[in-house]
C-alpha cells in the first residue's frame, strides 16, 4: 500500500466515524502559541479546544499534520528518527473517551491495515497520577491474549508541547518492534509553574507517524526505504541529506528563512549539515538541488511544487555563503592549527567542525568553549 493510500484510509476511517477532517496547519505554530518553535504534534492547532474555546469543527476531528522535531537532530540517519514527519491523528474535545479511542485504534491497525499488534503499553501510575486500570480493562475486553506492558511517566505520559498545556497518561501500540501509535488521554493541564490541574473536560489526542506506519506496511527495515523516500534517496544516497532537505523544503514553503536566530537557525543548521554530508560524499551541491526537485515532485506533497524554484534559490544562496565561510575557515585552521577558530571567527558549532576537521580534540574544544562562555558573560 502506497503512503498516499495509507493517509487517505486513515482520514476516511475517522470521517466515517463522525470526525471532521481538518487540514494540516503550518509547521510554524500560531503566533499565540509561543511554547515551541515548530509544530511538533497534531494536537497543537487544537490546543485551545481542550481548554476553554469551542471547536468550530465540532468535538471530533482527524488530521494529517506536518511536524518538525529537531531535538534529536544527532540521531537522524538511523531508521526511525526524522526531523520532519507527518502525524496522523484523531482528536476529541470533551466528546468520546478511552473506550472509543482504543477501539478505533485497534480496529484501524488490525482490520483496516491488517497488521498484528506486538504489545501495548499503559501508564503504571505514580505519586501524582493513578495507574490507568481502565485502559487495561478495555484492551483485555477487546483482545484477552494481548500483551499489556506498564511503564512510568517517561514512557506513558505525554505532553505538554513546550512548558504548559494539556497532557495526560497514554497507551501506545507497538507493531514490528516499534511504537507506531500514541493515544493520549488528556486529563490534566500543566501550568507554567509546572503544576498539574485537572481539566474541566477530558480530551483525546492521538498521533501515529505516517512514515513508521508506511514502513510497517511496506515491510521495510527503515523509513528511508519506503515510497516516501524512494526517489529522494536515489539522488541523495544518504538518509541525512534526504531527511534534512525534505524538512528544509517544508520549512521554506511555510515561510521560514535561514538566519542566526530561532527557526531560521534550525533551518540553517539543517542545510549546513546536509551540505557537509554532501561534501563528505563528494556529491556536488547540484545534487542537493536535485533532491529538492524529488521532494516537490512526490505525489504525496503536491502542494509544494509551486515553491520549488524559490526554495532552490534560497537553499543554493545559503549553501554558497556557507561554502565560502567554511573554505576560508578551513584555510585558517590549516595555518594556525586551532579548530576553535572555526567557532570564534566563523560561528561553526562543534557538531559541524567534527565533520570537517578529522581528529579534532573534543575535550580541548569543550574546555575552550567553557572559557569562551565565561569570558563573554563577564564582559557583558
Ligand atoms: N500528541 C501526542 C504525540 O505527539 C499524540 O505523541
Amino acid at each position: 500500500m502506497k503512503s498516499e493510500e495509507i493517509r487517505s484510509k486513515f482520514l476516511e476511517f475517522f470521517q466515517k466515524r463522525g470526525h471532521v477532517i481538518v487540514p494540516s496547519s503550518s509547521v510554524v505554530p500560531d503566533k499565540n502559541d509561543l511554547s515551541v518553535l515548530f509544530t511538533t504534534a497534531g494536537m497543537q492547532q487544537f490546543k485551545p479546544f481542550y481548554l476553554r474555546e469551542k471547536s468550530p469543527y465540532g468535538s471530533n476531528v482527524a488530521s494529517s499534520q506536518k511536524c518538525v522535531r529537531t531535538s534529536d537532530i544527532e540521531e537522524v540517519g538511523d531508521e526511525r528518527h526524522l526531523t520532519f514527519f507527518e502525524m496522523l491523528g484523531n482528536f476529541s474535545f470533551g466528546g468520546y473517551w478511552k473506550k472509543e479511542a482504543i477501539s478505533y485504534a485497534h480496529e484501524f491497525i488490525t482490520k483496516e491495515m491488517g497488521l498484528s499488534i506486538d504489545y501495548v503499553t499503559i501508564f503504571e501510575g505514580d505519586s501524582e497520577v493513578f495507574e490507568d486500570k481502565e485502559s487495561v480493562n478495555i484492551w483485555k475486553a477487546i483482545d484477552p491474549n494481548l500483551t499489556i506492558k506498564k511503564f512510568g511517566r517517561e514512557d506513558n505520559f505525554w505532553g505538554p508541547t513546550g512548558e504548559s498545556g494539556p497532557c495526560g497518561p497514554t497507551t501506545e501500540i507497538y507493531v514490528n518492534g516499534i511504537e507506531i501509535w500514541n493515544i493520549v488521554f488528556n486529563e490534566y493541564f500543566k501550568n507554567v509553574e509546572g503544576k498539574f490541574e485537572k481539566l474541566k473536560q477530558t480530551g483525546i489526542d492521538t498521533g501515529m507517524g505516517l512514515e513508521r506506519l508506511t514502513m510497517a506496511l511496506q515491510k521495510k527495515e527503515t523509513v528511508f526505504e519506503t515510497d516516501l523516500f524512494k526517489s529522494t534517496m536515489q539522488v541523495a544516497n544518504s538518509s541525512i541529506i534526504a531527511d534534512h532537505i525534505r524538512t528544509s523544503v517544508f520549512m521554506i514553503a511555510d515561510g521560514v528563512l535561514p538566519s542566526n536566530t530561532d527557526r531560521g537557525y534550525v533551518l540553517r543548521r539543517l542545510l549546513r549539515r546536509a551540505y557537509i554530508h554532501a561534501r563528505k560524499l563528494k556529491i556536488e551541491t547540484e545534487t542537493l538541488n536535485a533532491v529538492i526537485g524529488k521532494v516537490v515532485e512526490h505525489p504525496s506533497y503536491k502542494g509544494l511544487y509551486a515553491f520549488a524554484e524559490n526554495t532552490k534559490e534560497i537553499v543554493m544562496n545559503e549553501i554558497e555563503k556557507f561554502k565560502k565561510t567554511l573554505e576560508t575557515g578551513l584555510k585558517q585552521v590549516k595555518a594556525d592549527r586551532d579548530p576553535f577558530t572555526l567557532f570564534t571567527s566563523f560561528g561553526l558549532p562543534l557538531e559541524i567542525i567534527k565533520e570537517v576537521v578529522p581528529n579534532v580534540d573534543e575535550d580541548k574544544f569543550k574546555k575552550q568553549m567553557e572559557e569562551h562562555r565565561k569570558l563573554s558573560s563577564s564582559s557583558l
